[in-house]
């Protein structure tokens, strides 16, 4: 098959493992370490000192002068561990979630959420939180805690959550040195480890394809498309049914209605067989029978697209176990229950519509980038049984940026902001499908679509949040050096709060008074929202006004360009005022803003003058030419990727 180029004007990226060794720093200080496995606890204590262990158990208990035992589930066990912590002056270098090492995904998982949640508000300086897992293969169930990290990133920087995946081949002592040393290299988010060395998750641009020609539709062809009245899903369908006379199935948890109808009507226009089919893909008897169904009705499958999915907008601290499940339940849950159904189905694909917010993380959507991170390394599993001849037709999970006509929305003035802001742009109907049309051409598992400015792209997945990282590697040695006898307490709410970048160079950092700052931030709010300065009230509570936390953290955001500092977006969640907000924020942000004075267009705020060079990777078939590997970065400033909320699920696109 010949080659086909990407099409213009789209940045395509796929994933890559990049090898990188680790500075070969250990934390320094008091190690926490979540683990059953007494052998390994003995050797990081002999390796490492002194080590608090935490067993799992039932209940929150102390147990010993450096043991406890806590249901790994409950976020109030955990809470408790770190007051108990909190209250004899002992701030952890670093944990070490070991407990999935020997357990499957999703305890594993529902544990790591409980942690996150319990530390978010207990990090005072960079906490590394490394989640550790075993396999020769990549588990979708723990790789979703990677896409969790990204956004728990995003929310709480100093919550440095981290996936490192050990080679089954290694030995305890190396196990042991590996964590330690993963402990110190807290910057990089995915990690794995095998006995000939360590590498880390990245991406590299894609510019053509010269896989084989899997058609997106062919004649005779039967096509399940979940979500499939939703706003890609109809858009997708008409997309097949125009290329070729196919069968398509929409599934929807909705009762057929209106605009069901419609999306049925409009394929079977088009020349189309086309049904709708009420089915929860969370139920499993639900899928078993609907895809029985599908088939005895229109016939065997030839593609299945799950664009099932749920967005909810809403800071990690401010969801319960049930709002995570709503939306990861169609993602992680579905994906299985669907692969389940159709394992012996001559499928030519498996697509799955992942999301680039599992590439880049974004504010108010920890939940959604651990789904989309399960499906992205879904396609990697999924494809590892068809080698084995498990499995039928290429499995490929895409990661959209935000489409202009898609059913996911979010208010048009804050998505117009966050994308001026990031340089990026959302992608039309048409860029859309060449891009699937593209990745179906493509020889990978799982391909990123963006449509922008590639510098300013590249620098946010490339960027490491150097500077960042720098001043949080000087504030935490500044607090493991003063620790014992400063009173630490009344200070930590304000460094949790703003994680201080450099301010403009040489900047003194006198503070800026809190009636300037509030009079800008009403002046950001206001833009955002599309209202008059005047009707903004900076004493009243920003629920009033509809403010929900993503267009909060999307103000905030241009707050953050301009003083190129990054502010902890939880702070919204407990300053509800923006007069509160100004006091809090007072005197930690430099006197002058270093971006465009208030009311000029945050997109123009000049970029960093420093920006790391990316790495390079030699790509295996070429051998003399290296690749750039964009190595997904911590930078502090939220990236709308996608999609925040599910505003109007039915909205005709
Ligand atoms: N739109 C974008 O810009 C964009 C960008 C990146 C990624 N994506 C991904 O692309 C997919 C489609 O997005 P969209 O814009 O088309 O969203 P949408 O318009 O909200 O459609 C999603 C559809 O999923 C269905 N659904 C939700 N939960 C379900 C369940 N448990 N079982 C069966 N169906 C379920 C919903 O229908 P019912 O309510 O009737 O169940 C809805 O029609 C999503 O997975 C999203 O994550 C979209």
């Amino acid at each position: 098959d010949a080659a086909v180029e990407a099409p213009a004007g789209l940045l395509i990226y796929e994933p890559a493992w990049a090898p990188t060794t680790a500075s070969g720093a250990r934390p320094d200080g008091v190690l926490l370490v979540l683990d059953d496995d007494s052998e390994r606890l003995a050797e990081l204590r002999r390796l490492a000192g002194r080590v608090i262990a935490v067993r799992s158990g039932t209940a929150f208990a102390r147990t010993g002068a450096d043991t406890f035992t806590l249901d790994p589930s409950a976020e109030e066990d955990h809470r408790a561990l770190a007051r108990a912590l909190g209250d004899e002056g002992v701030v952890p270098a670093a944990v070490l979630h070991l407990w999935p090492l020997g357990q499957d995904g999703a305890p594993a998982r529902a544990a790591a959420f409980a942690l996150a949640r319990a530390w978010m508000t207990s990090c005072a300086t960079t906490l590394p939180v490394v989640y550790a897992h075993t396999g020769a293969e990549e588990d979708p169930e723990h790789a979703a805690v990677g896409g969790f990290a990204r956004g728990v990133r995003r929310e709480q920087p100093k919550l440095a959550l981290k996936t490192v995946r050990l080679d089954p081949a290694l030995g305890r002592t190396e196990q042991c040195r590996a964590l330690l040393a993963e402990a110190a290299a807290w910057q990089d988010i995915e990690v794995r480890v095998t006995p000939v060395g360590r590498e880390v998750l990245g991406f590299k641009r894609v510019l053509s394809a010269d896989g084989p020609d899997v058609p997106v539709a062919r004649d005779g062809g039967t096509y399940l498309i979940t979500g499939g009245a939703g706003g890609l899903g109809r858009l997708v369908a008409r997309h097949l049914a125009g290329r070729a006379r196919v069968e398509i199935a929409l599934l929807g948890r909705s009762a057929r209605g209106p605009a069901e109808e419609a999306a049925v009507a409009e394929l079977v226009a088009l020349g189309a067989r086309a049904q709708y089919y009420s089915c929860d893909v969370t139920d499993p008897l639900s899928v078993a029978g609907t895809v029985s169904d599908v088939v005895a009705e229109l016939g065997p499958l030839t593609g299945v697209l799950h664009a099932a999915g749920v967005v909810e907008d809403g800071l990690l601290l401010n969801k319960d176990s049930a709002a995570i499940h709503r939306v990861t339940a169609p993602k992680i849950l579905g994906t299985r229950l669907l692969d389940e159904a159709t394992r012996e189905a001559p499928l030519d694909y498996f697509l799955l519509f992942s999301s680039t917010t599992s590439v880049l993380g974004t504010v108010g959507t920890t939940d959604y980038t651990a789904g989309n991170r399960y499906l992205d390394a879904f396609a990697h599993h999924r494809e590892a049984l068809r080698a084995r001849g498990t499995r039928h037709g290429r499995s490929l999970s895409v990661n959209w940026p935000l489409w202009a006509e898609g059913g996911m929305r979010i208010n048009p003035a804050v998505e117009r902001t966050v994308l001026e802001v990031n340089g990026l742009e959302a992608l039309d109907t048409s860029d859309g499908l060449a891009a699937l049309e593209f990745a179906l051409r493509h020889d990978a598992c799982q391909l990123a679509v963006f449509r922008g400015d590639v510098a300013r792209l590249e620098q946010r997945l490339t960027m490491h949040g150097a500077d960042q990282d720098r001043k949080a590697d000087q504030d935490r040695k500044a607090d493991q050096d003063g620790r014992a006898d400063q009173g630490r307490e009344a200070d930590q709410d304000r460094e949790a709060d703003v994680a201080a970048g450099p301010g403009p160079a040489g900047a003194e950092r006198p503070g800026v008074s809190a009636d300037a700052l509030c009079r800008e931030l009403v002046g950001i709010f206001a833009g955002v929202l599309k209202l008059s300065e005047q009707d903004l009230d900076p004493e009243e509570d920003l629920a009033d006004y509809g403010v929900d936390s993503i267009a909060a953290m999307h103000a905030l955001d241009i707050l953050e360009q301009r003083y190129r500092t990054a502010i902890v977006p939880s702070l919204v969640a407990r300053r509800r005022t923006l007069r509160a907000l100004a006091e809090h924020l007072a005197g930690e942000l430099p006197a002058a803003p270093s971006g465009p004075a208030s009311g000029q267009d945050p997109a123009a705020a000049p970029e960093p003058s420093e920006v790391p060079d990316p790495a390079t990777v030699r790509v295996p078939d070429q051998p003399s030419v290296p690749v750039p590997v964009l190595a997904l970065g911590t930078e502090p400033v939220p990236v709308l990727a996608a999609e925040p909320r599910s505003a109007s699920p039915k909205e005709t696109p």
